[in-house]
């Protein structure tokens, strides 16, 4: 197949790519580098041996976009583009909403326009919210509890409406747990702008000596460490995720939902302890007070994709820490290394 990528040039996008390319299929990437540099793509070609389109378009230029589709003729697209903070997306909710949802809307109507009417779409754990039970399994009520996981809601209905006005879409919805890791060459990776929001990344700075301690956000939840429990997966694994939801919907119409996750909830202490494996020595932290609107725990039942997909993890926590201390140890900087 001949695939678009929005946000293919991100963390979990650069990996998703890779893996499409040694699936065989043929990849170009569309991404307006607000938050993810080109090199990532320099490198996955280094590593498959092949090449990718890429094109500088933001999705809120619809001239562009047409333009896009009418050049070059795809048969799919996957879907990671967007911006993705928790934290700033509560302070700047117009700027979320206009780029997901409307970016969304605009890359739908290109699609539709132009006759491609299959859909991976990159959701999140988060639209389950907190007032579910764990484990989250798909046809759970969802309701998120900021504007950022509200913008990944919001795009569920709009594809779940599309697939229910027009039979001929082909529309994956891929609620993504904890994603971790890199890809075991250490040449691909995350690469946070500013200070990493999320757990791993943080741990690796320390590691790296760019940051002088992780800060344990609350040790009295009531869990077996009383630190909080999520269900961490590797970006290896959810990359494999994403060619197995493709092949799917290639061959079945409609709109499908499913949880890419372990079905396992570690500790931010169990991370932490697995990250200090990788490198080989304690990293210094602190217990301080939890981070307003986390959850105590959540982590997926993962059934639905075994089930439909023949998909489930294969990596373990031990794994993900070590690949991303390769990719953090070789490039301190990230990207601007190179
Ligand atoms: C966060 C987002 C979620 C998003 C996901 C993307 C929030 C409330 N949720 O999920 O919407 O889809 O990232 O990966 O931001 N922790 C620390 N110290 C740190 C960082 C994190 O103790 O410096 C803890 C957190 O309190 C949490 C766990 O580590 O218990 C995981 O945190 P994080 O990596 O930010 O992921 P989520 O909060 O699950």
């Amino acid at each position: 197949m001949k695939v678009l990528v929005t946000g293919g040039s991100g963390y979990i996008g650069s990996h998703t790519v890779l893996t499409l390319l040694e699936a065989g299929h043929e990849v170009s990437v569309l991404d307006n580098l607000v938050n993810s540099s080109a090199e990532s793509l320099r490198r996955v070609e280094e590593l498959t041996g092949k090449s990718v389109t890429f094109h500088q378009v933001d999705l809120l230029d619809e001239a562009a976009l047409n333009e896009l589709f009418a050049s070059e003729p795809v048969d799919a697209v996957i879907h990671f583009a967007g911006l993705k903070a928790v934290g700033e997306s509560t302070q700047q909710p117009l700027r979320y909403y206009h780029n997901n949802v409307t970016g969304t809307i605009n890359l739908l109507r290109a699609m539709d326009a132009h006759g491609v009417r299959t859909i991976v779409f990159s959701s999140s754990a988060t639209v389950y919210g907190g007032q579910n039970p764990y484990p989250y399994i798909e046809k759970m009520e969802i309701g998120s509890d900021n504007p950022y996981g509200r913008t990944k809601e919001h795009i569920e209905d709009i594809l779940s409406d599309l697939g229910a006005a027009d039979a001929r879409w082909r529309i994956a919805l891929l609620r993504y747990f904890n994603p971790v890791g890199a890809h075991p060459s250490g040449r691909i990776g995350e690469d946070p702008l500013g200070i990493p929001n999320n757990l791993v990344p943080f741990i690796a700075q320390v590691a790296v000596g760019r940051r002088e301690k992780l800060m344990v956000f609350g040790a009295d939840y009531d869990t077996p460490d009383g630190t909080a429990l999520r269900d961490y997966i590797h970006v290896m694994d959810l990359a494999d995720g994403h060619v197995a939801a493709l092949d799917y919907v290639a061959s079945h119409l409609g709109v499908f939902r499913w949880n890419l996750g372990s079905g396992i909830g570690s500790s931010v202490l169990d991370v932490l302890h697995s990250f200090e494996r990788a490198v080989g020595h304690e990293l210094p932290y602190e217990i301080t007070a939890r981070r307003p609107g986390d959850l105590p725990a959540f982590w997926a039942d993962p059934s639905a994709a075994l089930a439909d997909l023949g998909w489930s993890t294969t990596k373990t926590l031990d794994q993900m820490c070590e690949d991303h201390w390769r990719w953090q140890k070789n490039n301190p900087q990230g990207y601007q290394d190179a």
